[in-house]
Formats: structure tokens, sequence, C-alpha cells
């Protein structure tokens, strides 16, 4: 890690936006548990996600609708004790914030003090704006997420790229200028085309993270599990994989299986 930014003790968002005007991409990852966080933390993440694509890669749901508040609350607060220099963002699962700004303060703040976290992340545009400026106004950072957002994929009807219509891209880029306007302190922009991405980057002044959205992003985000090949069924254009842990591990459990059968482990030396 060489960078203006590698040595700061903790990640803030004033540092993020720091970044983005000094030109510095910002890297996220997912992470849903201590050991995990540990280790992506220490290799220097600047941003932890604690999302609720937990509900797939952790609970093996389709969607990432039957996540609960208090199954986040329990991923973030294993990550939070792992993480030292990280921000830690936590997904607000879908039924705890739409359309009430009160139940989105309590889910909010639940999360905050019972976790540990740093910040909470929402999906959707003007229309929860409502919610969004009551999280903020208790002194909760708030990141946006627009573009396809998985807690809205039945009215989307499938996980194809968005807003590559003309209406719909105008669409978004109010809904970014508005939660820029809100006090949001960053936006995930979650598969859309690339000329896009790079309008919206230009246009707002706080820092903008994408997934499947191209390189002109002021950073990046994967879910841990898909770039480290731990899920190998999952192969989507914009997915580099880093590791192929699927293999690995399978590799792993089949020479434990045949040490066993064999009767080669334990050895003497394993012994006491
Ligand atoms: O839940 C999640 O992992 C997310 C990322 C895809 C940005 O929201």
């Amino acid at each position: 890690m060489s960078s203006k930014f590698s040595n700061i003790r903790r990640v803030t968002t004033h540092q993020l936006q720091a970044m983005k005007i000094a030109g510095e991409k910002i890297s996220m990852l997912t992470a849903y548990d201590y050991s995990m966080a540990k280790i992506i933390d220490s290799a220097g993440i600047d941003i932890i996600l604690v999302g609720d694509s937990a509900s797939n890669v952790i609970a093996g749901n389709e969607t990432t609708l039957p996540i609960t508040l208090d199954h986040m609350i329990y991923h973030a607060t294993s990550v939070v004790k792992a993480v030292k220099r990280a921000l830690v963002v936590v997904d607000i699962p879908f039924g705890s914030y739409q359309g009430n700004s009160q139940e989105a303060l309590r889910s909010s703040i639940r999360i905050m003090k019972e976790s540990g976290a740093h910040s909470v992340k929402m999906e959707g545009g003007i229309e929860i704006k409502e919610s969004i400026d009551r999280v903020l106004s208790a002194g909760v950072p708030v990141m946006g997420h627009l573009g396809l957002t998985p807690q809205s994929i039945y009215k989307f009807g499938t996980y194809t790229v968005r807003a590559k219509e003309k209406n719909e891209a105008n669409k978004l880029i109010e809904d970014a200028i508005a939660l820029e306007e809100s006090g949001c302190f960053a936006l995930v922009i979650e598969k859309i085309p690339a000329a896009l991405t790079k309008k919206i980057t230009e246009k707002l002044t706080i820092p903008i993270i994408g997934i499947g959205a191209g390189p002109h992003a002021d950073g990046q985000v994967l879910v841990m599990h898909d770039m480290l090949g731990i899920n190998n069924e999952f192969n989507p254009r914009f997915l580099r994989r880093y590791a192929e842990l699927h293999s690995s591990i399978t590799n792993a459990v089949e020479a434990y299986i045949s040490d066993i059968k064999s009767g080669s482990f334990p050895n003497e030396k394993e012994s006491y």
C-alpha cells in the first residue's frame, strides 16, 4: 500500500472526501464476520461494507430481502470488533426504513449503538429522502445506493444493467443530486453504463463508489465472496476474481479427508 492516505489511523468520511479531491481511488469490500474483516482491514481497505448481500452469501437466500435488522447487527458487531482502520458502513435491510422516516431513524440508531459501526447505507433516491434526512439529522452518516438496487429486485424483474434509457438515466442523475444535497457522504452506484458513471462522478462533489459501473467512479466495491472466488457460480462481466478459493478450499478439504481415511493425519508430531 503506498498512497497519501495509507498511513491514516482511521478512515473517516472527511478523508474519503479528501481522496476524491486528491484523485485517489477509494477501495471498498464487503465483510460479514470477525476473521475476514480482520484480514481485509489489515490489508488496507478503505471502507468495509457489512452488506445485506450477507442474505445471499452467508444465509443462502436468493435475494437480499429476507435478512433482518437483528441479523445485520449481528454481522456488523462481529466486523466492528476486528476493524482498526477502515470506515464500517452497514446496510439497513429491506423493510427497516422505506417510507417511514421514524423507523429509518430507529433502525440506524440500533445499528450504530449495538454494533459500533460508523455509518449506514440505504437504497433508493428521492422517494426515501425523508428517511435519509431524518437519519442524517441524528448525526448518523449515510451512504446512498442507486442504479441496480437489489432490495427492489421484484420491481426490476432482472439483474440487468440499469439506466440505459435516457429517462432512467436522467432520474438517476436527479436522485444522485438530491442525495448529495441531503448530505449523504458518498454514493454506491450499481450496474449502470460507464458513461453515466463518469457524468455523475464529475457532477457530484461527494465520492461515488461503483460496482459494475465502469472505471470512472471515485472508488470500487465488490462482494468479498465473489472477488475471492468462494462463490464460483456467479460470473457477471464486471466481476474480477482475485483468488479461486472455491477450488483451493475444495482441494484442502479433499486432502484432509484423504489423510484421515489413510491414517496419515494426525502423525506423531501432531499428537501429545
Ligand atoms: O450488499 C451489498 O453487498 C451491496 C454491494 C453490492 C454494494 O450493497
